[in-house]
Formats: C-alpha cells, sequence, structure tokens
C-alpha cells in the first residue's frame, strides 16, 4: 500500500510550520520529537519535496474508549466483558496555511485511515477515534462519516467502515 505521509524527520522544517491553530503549531515545534522518543505517538508528515516545509501532519497512538461511551447500536453487537475497548486516536492533524483549501486535509486523513487499517490487522483495534479542537474542526469529521461519542467532545468512524473504503 502507497502512503503519502512519512515519519517525521530531522530535515524536515517543523518550525516553518503554521496551520493558525498555535496550539497544533507548538506541539510539531516542541513536542513531537520527545514523544516520539517515549513512544507515546508516531507522527507522520506530508512533505514538500524540494524544500522539505511540511504540508501536513498528524499523530497516531493507541487508545481505548469506555464501552458504555459506544452508541447502543454499535454496543450491541460487542462483548460485554470489553470495558474498554481498543482504538487508534488521531491525537492531531493539520495543514500548512498555504495548502489549506487544496484537498491536502482530505488526503492526511486517508492516509491515516489507511495505516490505522492496516496496524488493526495486526494489533486490534475497534474504531480510529479524534478528539477535535474546534467547531470547524467537528465539521470537517463529520464530513468524512465520523460519529460524536455522547458526553465527549471525541468523534469515531468504527474500523469495520474504514475497511469498506481502502
Ligand atoms: C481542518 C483542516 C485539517 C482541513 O484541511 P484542508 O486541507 O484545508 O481541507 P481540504 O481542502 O482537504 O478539504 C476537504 C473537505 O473538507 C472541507 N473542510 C475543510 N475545512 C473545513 C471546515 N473547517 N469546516 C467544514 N468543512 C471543512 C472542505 O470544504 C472540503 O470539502 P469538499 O471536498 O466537499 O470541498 C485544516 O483547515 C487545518 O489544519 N486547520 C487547522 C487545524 C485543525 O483545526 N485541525 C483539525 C484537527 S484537531
Amino acid at each position: 500500500m502507497n502512503f503519502l505521509t512519512v515519519i517525521l524527520q530531522a530535515k524536515h522544517r517543523k518550525k516553518d510550520f503554521h496551520c493558525g491553530k498555535p496550539m497544533l503549531d507548538n506541539y510539531l515545534h516542541f513536542q513531537a520529537n520527545q514523544d516520539i522518543k517515549r513512544k507515546l505517538t508516531a507522527c507522520f508528515v506530508y512533505p514538500e519535496e524540494d524544500t522539505n516545509l511540511i504540508k501536513g501532519y498528524y499523530t497516531l497512538a493507541n487508545n481505548t474508549i469506555p464501552q458504555s461511551k459506544i452508541p447502543d447500536n454499535i454496543r450491541r453487537k460487542l462483548p460485554k466483558s470489553y470495558k474498554a475497548i481498543p482504538t487508534t486516536l488521531i491525537g492531531r492533524l493539520a495543514v500548512d496555511i498555504k495548502f489549506q483549501g487544496q484537498g491536502v486535509g482530505k488526503l492526511l486523513l486517508i492516509d491515516a485511515l489507511k495505516r490505522s487499517y492496516l496496524a488493526s490487522k495486526r494489533i486490534g483495534s475497534f474504531a480510529v477515534v479524534v478528539d477535535p479542537l474546534d467547531h470547524d474542526a467537528v465539521q470537517f469529521y463529520l464530513k468524512y462519516g465520523f460519529f460524536k461519542l455522547p458526553d465527549s467532545g471525541k468523534m469515531f468512524i468504527p474500523m469495520k467502515t474504514i475497511g469498506l473504503l481502502f
């Protein structure tokens, strides 16, 4: 399977990345490498080939969500003994301002879902979860079939649904 992104490397120009949300910029500038070293997250970037400018990035990590938070129609099919359901978290996803509105966000999301789906064949994961930063981000994920998790700002899409896409 081909991927748009590669693992974040020293040559990528982290400090030149600006998406308009300081929290997401600062994460890439100051924290991503430490989290990677500590094995808390994996970070993938979509670099511009000649310049190594980062068009966009996302992070992936293992995660769980309480079964009680999953909507009834989906929860019914899950064994009751699984109190915490294994999932994959897209912790952050952002596109540099210069490249927004050109389909990069969509491509990054597809890339992240593809990696998550492949990983779920080796390490169980029931769904991909996102934790949208604000209303705009919620609208973005709704567009791609994510559901809101009740009583939390998080959203998810079942891995089975992702499997149908690929
Ligand atoms: C949200 C974000 C990732 C979208 O990336 P992008 O490259 O601008 O989006 P795309 O050009 O790929 O757009 C894909 C689709 O999503 C829609 N879309 C993009 N931003 C949207 C928004 N804020 N609200 C609703 N829809 C949005 C586009 O209209 C497009 O739909 P279309 O294909 O029907 O035209 C980008 O704007 C961003 O990085 N924002 C700041 C960080 C952020 O909020 N990240 C969200 C995760 S916390």
